[in-house]
C-alpha cells in the first residue's frame, strides 16, 4: 500500500495550495475556523462530477437502450446532497420510510424511487404505495404477500421488481459482501421464478423488473458480469412465460480509491453492463452510493493532545468513531493529513490516530505516517463522504458533527452541529 501518497492530490476538486489543502475554491482552515470541529467538508462539484461521470459513461455505451441513475440515499443522506442530485436529474434508491420521507422533504417525486430493503414494515410498504413510488424491490415470498395486500386495501398496483441473490463473490470486508447465497438479501432463483408465475396476472402486482445487488466497494467487473449474465437469462426464461420486463436493476457497489486501490474507470464499468445486456433491450437501472459521494468528504478533526505511551506515539482527535464508524466496523483505512503541514515534511513517523470515546477501538489509524503535530493542529481524515454522517450515532453522548458544501468560493453549512439539547430531545 502506498501509504505517502498525498491524498489531496488525488481526490478530485481538493488540492493542496500555499500551504493549505483547499476544496474547491475554500481553505479547509478558513471552514473549521468558522464552523469549528469536528465537521463534514463536501465539495458539490466532486457530487455533481461524479454522477455526471457515470451518467456520460452509461449513455456512451448504452447508445439507445436507457438507463436510470438510482443514488443511494443510505450512503449520504444529507437534504442539500438529495437536492444536488435531484437536480442533476438523478432517481434514488431507498430502504426505509426514513430516507422516502427526508427525499420528500427535498421536494423529490416518489416516483424517481426505487425502494430495496429486506425488511419493509407494513407502514412502510403502504407510504411506498400511497406515495406513488417508481419500483419496490421485493425480498421475499411474504414481503410480496404483504405489497399485495396493501396494494388490494389502498387500490394502488404495485410497480414491482425481485432482487434476486446471483449468488457471485464480491465486495471488500465481508460485512458489505452481500451477493453470495448465504447472505440475508434478496430471493434465489427457483423460488423467485415462482413469485414471477404465481403472480403474472394479479390485479394488484404489476412486475415491471428484475434485480441484484452484488456488494460494495468492488473493484472488479467480473461480478457484476457474472450477475448481468444470470439476470438476462432470468428475463428471456420470464418472457417465454409471458411474464415481461422492462428494467434490470444491477445494483450498486461500484468501488473508489481510498488509499491505493485501482477501481474499475465509469466508461470501463458502463461498457461491461452494455455488453452484458446487449440485444436485451431494457431499461437498466443502477444504484451507486459510494461511487458518488465517496471521495467528495472529508472530516475535519483537531488534534487535542498527543502523548507517548511505552513507545508508541498517540495523537488524540476531537473526532471520533461516533463521527466515522467506518474504521471501527470494517477495519477500513482513511488516510489522515495534516492540513497546514506540507504533506511530506521531514519529521514523519508512525503514530496511532485516536479518538476520545471510552472504546479500545476507537481509532482512525494505528500506525500512520504522519508529520509533526501539535494540539490545535487541523487534520483531514479522506474519503468520508459515503457512509459517514450516515452512519453517525451519539455514543459518549457527543453531538454529531456540523456539514459544510462548498460550491466553487463558497461555503455554507447544511447541517448544524448538533446540541446536548438536541440529543436529548425526546427522553
Ligand atoms: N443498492 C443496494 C440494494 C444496497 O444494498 C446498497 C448498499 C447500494 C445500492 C449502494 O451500494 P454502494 O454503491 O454505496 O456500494 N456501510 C458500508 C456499506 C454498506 C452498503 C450496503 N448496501 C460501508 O461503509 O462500506
Amino acid at each position: 500500500m502506498n501509504r505517502q501518497q498525498d491524498p489531496a492530490s488525488y481526490t478530485p476538486h481538493f488540492a493542496r495550495r500555499r500551504g493549505n489543502v483547499f476544496c474547491e475554491g475554500v481553505s479547509l482552515e478558513a471552514i473549521a475556523k468558522k464552523v469549528g470541529t469536528p465537521a463534514y467538508v463536501y465539495s458539490g462539484a466532486a457530487i455533481s462530477g461524479a454522477y455526471s461521470d457515470l451518467d456520460k459513461a452509461l449513455t456512451a455505451a448504452l447508445g439507445k437502450t436507457p438507463h436510470t441513475i438510482c443514488y443511494a440515499v443510505k450512503a449520504n443522506s444529507n437534504l442539500s446532497v438529495l437536492r444536488l442530485l435531484a437536480k442533476m436529474g438523478s432517481g434514488f434508491d431507498i430502504v426505509s420510510g426514513g430516507e422516502l420521507e427526508r427525499l420528500r422533504r427535498a421536494g423529490i417525486s416518489p416516483s424517481r424511487v426505487v425502494f430495496s430493503g429486506v425488511g419493509k414494515s407494513r407502514e412502510e410498504i403502504a407510504e411506498g404505495l400511497r406515495a406513488g413510488i417508481f419500483l419496490f424491490n421485493v425480498e421475499s415470498p411474504a414481503e410480496l404477500e404483504l405489497l399485495s395486500a396493501e396494494a388490494s386495501r389502498l387500490h394502488k398496483r404495485a410497480s414491482t421488481s425481485i432482487r434476486v441473490n446471483p449468488d457471485v463473490v464480491a465486495g471488500g470486508h465481508p460485512h458489505i459482501a452481500t451477493g453470495r447465497r448465504h447472505h440475508k438479501f434478496g430471493v434465489d432463483w427457483p423460488q423467485a421464478r415462482k413469485m414471477y408465475l404465481a403472480h403474472r396476472d394479479s390485479k394488484w402486482i404489476e412486475w415491471q423488473g428484475i434485480g441484484s445487488h452484488v456488494g460494495s466497494q468492488v473493484l472488479s467487473l467480473t461480478p457484476y458480469r457474472q450477475a448481468l449474465r444470470k439476470l438476462a437469462g432470468y428475463v428471456r426464461d420470464l418472457e417465454a412465460n409471458s411474464v415481461r420486463l422492462r428494467y434490470v436493476d444491477i445494483g450498486g457497489g461500484l468501488g473508489v480509491r481510498y488509499t491505493s486501490e485501482n477501481p474499475p474507470k465509469a466508461r470501463e464499468y458502463a461498457r461491461a453492463l452494455a455488453e452484458e445486456t446487449r440485444g436485451l433491450g431494457r431499461h437498466l437501472l443502477i444504484e451507486p452510493g459510494r461511487r458518488i459521494v465517496a471521495q467528495a468528504g472529508a472530516l475535519l478533526m483537531r488534534v487535542l493532545y498527543t502523548k507517548e505511551t511505552r513507545g508508541k506515539t498517540f495523537v488524540v482527535a476531537d473526532a471520533a468513531m461516533n463521527d466515522f464508524m467506518r474504521p471501527a466496523l470494517y477495519s477500513a483505512t482513511h488516510p489522515i493529513t495534516g492540513v497546514l503541514r506540507p504533506f511530506n515534511a521531514e519529521k514523519v513517523s508512525d503514530v496511532a490516530i485516536v479518538g476520545p470515546v471510552c472504546e479500545t477501538g476507537d481509532v482512525f489509524l494505528d500506525s500512520w505516517p504522519l508529520g509533526e503535530v501539535h494540539a490545535g493542529d487541523l487534520l483531514a481524515l479522506w474519503g468520508a463522504g459515503a457512509y459517514g454522517t450516515s452512519m453517525t450515532s451519539n455514543y459518549n453522548s457527543r453531538p454529531r458533527p456540523a456539514e459544510v458544501l462548498v460550491e466553487g468560493k463558497k461555503f455554507r453549512v447544511i447541517r448544524k452541529r448538533e446540541t446536548s439539547a438536541d440529543i436529548m430531545h425526546g427522553e
